[in-house]
């Protein structure tokens, strides 16, 4: 197993099946209400200027067309199209085109069993897809291994999370800042270091692993993938088993990630958390996308019901 892989969290695997918790009417609506401005996150004044920068130079060398296909790809940061994935004759994933863009938070939902977790492997890299391309920033990373996309800025977390017990907190985060990051010595140090304070786990940093309740243990998790200098954090049900109190104290925390301009792909059975960050939504279905966009055109797509609930349209 490769390093990298080891410090992305790659070698977990999914073993849990949490209850899917379908929030009420009404609820959503006013969680949905999204009260930040989300072209200043998609677009901060430094990735603005570097932008702008980079399309007057492809505008002027390539003309107007490779200008319009440049700021896609700087719009589109991960998309998977086409995407199979079969195990044996058990196909998993039928055919999914799925787009990240650049500073979004997007939700993705879905029954047990029906391919998500798949689809971040695809994403990721852990699982070669059967067909289809993955793209990352407009360059096809189809071929390349799950530790040459974390290097790039692919990060994913877990969900049951998986870390050395053996290490403390900082060791944990510290490996994945030198094999994730490719960073050493004192550089590498400061980047775990910063990754912990960051989720808010920098006290703990000497604490044995094993110590370590559930809540740190996801936060644990989140300062690994962010060691690794992630562009796009791909979270597997990180709020998976924790109580409401925890919970809102972790979407306190990955909404400041989003604030930071971090872009996140959430996968989430407890809807209420996944509302309260998310600019977008995706249901899935048996290895498909169902529907996607806004979170209240998801919520009240009677297909999404259907799914839900075994075929009873709301
Ligand atoms: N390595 C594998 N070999 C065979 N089948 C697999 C493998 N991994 C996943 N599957 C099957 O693929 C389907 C989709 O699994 P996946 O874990 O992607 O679903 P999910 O949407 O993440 O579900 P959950 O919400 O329960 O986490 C399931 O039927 C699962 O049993
Ligand atoms: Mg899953």
């Amino acid at each position: 197993m490769h390093a990298d892989v080891l410090a992305n969290g790659q070698f977990c695997r999914a073993a849990t099946a949490p209850i899917p918790t379908f929030p009420q009417r009404g609820k959503e609506s006013r969680q949905i209400s999204l009260n930040r401005s989300f072209i200043a996150r998609l677009f901060p004044p430094a990735r603005m200027a570097e932008g702008g920068l980079w399309a007057a130079r492809a505008f002027f060398s390539s003309g107007f067309v490779s200008s319009f296909l440049f700021l896609k790809a700087i719009m589109d940061l991960l998309s998977g199209k086409g995407i199979v994935k079969r195990f044996g004759s058990l196909a998993v994933l039928r055919g999914v085109d799925i787009t990240i863009r650049r500073g979004e938070a997007l939700g993705v939902v879905g029954p047990n069993g029906a391919g998500k977790t798949t689809l971040f492997g695809v994403l990721a890299g852990t699982l070669p897809a059967s067909e289809g391309q993955v793209f990352f920033e407009g360059q096809d990373i189809s071929a390349w291994p799950a530790a040459t996309r974390c290097r790039h800025g692919i990060a994913r977390t877990h969900q049951v999370p998986r870390p050395f017990l053996g290490m403390s907190v900082l060791e944990n985060t510290l490996v994945a800042a030198q094999h994730g990051a490719g960073m050493r010595g004192a550089a590498a140090l400061k980047q775990a270091q910063d990754a912990l304070d960051r989720v808010g786990l920098g006290a703990l940093a000497a604490r044995p692993t094993a110590t370590l309740g559930l809540l740190d243990r996801k936060r644990l998790e989140l300062a690994r993938t962010l060691a690794t200098q992630p562009t796009v954090l791909l979270l597997d049900e990180i709020g998976g088993g924790l109580t409401e109190g925890e919970l809102h104290q972790l979407v306190d925390l990955i909404g400041t990630l989003r604030d930071d301009g971090l872009t996140i792909v959430w996968i989430e059975h407890v809807l209420h958390a996944l509302l309260r960050v998310i600019d977008r939504l995706v249901c899935m279905d048996a290895g498909a996308v169902l529907a996607e966009g806004t979170p209240h055109e998801v919520m009240a797509n009677p297909l999404v019901m259907s799914a839900y609930l075994g075929g009873v349209a709301a």
